[in-house]
């Protein structure tokens, strides 16, 4: 049996992660802060079912006892809102910048046989030139972009320095049922119809996402884990996404109308809201060559699925 970390369990991400790698048999060590006890493993029925550390990813010990035995670990563990990484950036540099060396150099001491560690398509940064490719720059503008960008060339270097065996995974916008985060504009959008509100939005409803189910995100990883596993991915990033970019309008149509509501969302803004990138879209095809992962939940479908789990868990 294989054991598996994942930093940041307690997250969206990393608890739809957790479950997925108990189903397929993993024996699975979550790392998260006290702070965020109750989360996703309490929401997933999984508290039981996992060993729970509690404590800061930037804290040697605390990822040296959870990095124990561990064969694969995975780092989701981060400050991840934009706003408020940019109110407090050396918050967000301690916990995504720190916080990723830190499992790094516990990591060239465990040897684990794979090191996954979430970078994101915020990486790249704003460009004109889509879809974003891995061979890209990556030229970040605002903080929690800059923080991403700077672990994603960190953890790459530590195959080239160490040959730790570790890949970065470039995710587009993920979204689904179970991200408690309230801000975020699904969860928000589908709360606000579905209680009888109409949003307010920040923007003008103009900007532009690559927006990818959680099950394909979790997807994502298992591949990325195998292909680092296998030998190929590692030292590498990889893109995560369908390809095909959505206006936040188009996103914002289809809540409403899964969510049965007659009412007009008020858009707030004027272009994207202050310190967001205008259109984001990742090219998925060298995570596809690598391991013939493709996203495969439809906008449609994902959004309906996102809106019923919201609908019944008011
Ligand atoms: N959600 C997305 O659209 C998206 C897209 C691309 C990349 N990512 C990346 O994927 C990862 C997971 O994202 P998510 O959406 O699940 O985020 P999330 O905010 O739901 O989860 C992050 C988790 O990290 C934990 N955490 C924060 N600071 C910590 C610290 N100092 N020590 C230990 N744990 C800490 C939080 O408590 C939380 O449980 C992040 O690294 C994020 O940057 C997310």
């Amino acid at each position: 049996m294989s054991r598996a970390l994942v930093t940041g369990g307690q997250g969206f991400i990393g608890g739809h992660l957790v479950r997925a790698l108990l189903a397929r048999g993993d024996e699975v060590t979550v790392l998260d802060l006290p702070s965020a006890r109750g989360a996703a493993l309490a929401l997933h029925g999984l508290e039981r079912e996992v060993e729970l550390i509690e404590g800061d990813v930037a804290d040697r010990a605390a990822v040296d006892r959870a990095m124990e035995g561990a064969d694969a670990v995975f780092h989701l563990a981060a400050r991840t809102l934009v706003g408020p990484a940019a109110d407090d950036p050396l918050g967000t540099f301690r916990t995504n910048v720190e916080g990723t060396w830190t499992v790094l150099e516990a990591a060239r001491s465990a040897a684990p046989g794979a090191v996954v560690v979430a970078s994101s398509d915020k990486a790249y940064g704003p460009s004109d030139s889509l879809p974003y490719s891995e061979g890209d720059e990556l030229r970040p503008a605002a903080t929690y972009e800059g923080s991403k960008a700077a672990a994603d060339v960190i953890a790459r270097s530590y195959w080239d320095s160490w040959q730790l065996p570790v890949a970065v995974t470039r995710l587009a916008n993920v979204y689904g049922g179970g991200d408690l985060n309230a801000s975020r504009l699904v969860p928000e959008v589908a709360s606000a119809f579905l209680s009888g509100r109409a949003p307010k939005i920040r923007s003008d409803g103009s900007p532009r996402r690559d927006f990818i189910h959680v099950s394909d995100a979790v997807g994502a990883y298992l591949a990325v884990e195998d292909v680092v596993v296998r030998g190929p991915g590692r030292g590498e990033a990889l893109n995560a996404g369908t390809g095909t970019a959505h206006s936040v309008r188009e996103l914002i149509d289809l809540i409403r109308d899964k969510a049965g509501s007659g009412l007009d969302p008020d858009y707030e803004g004027e272009g994207s809201p202050p310190g967001e990138i205008d259109e984001q879209c990742v090219d998925p095809s060298k995570l596809a060559g690598l391991t013939g992962w493709a996203a495969e939940v439809s906008l449609d479908d994902g959004i309906g699925e996102a809106v019923e789990w919201y609908r019944t868990h008011r």
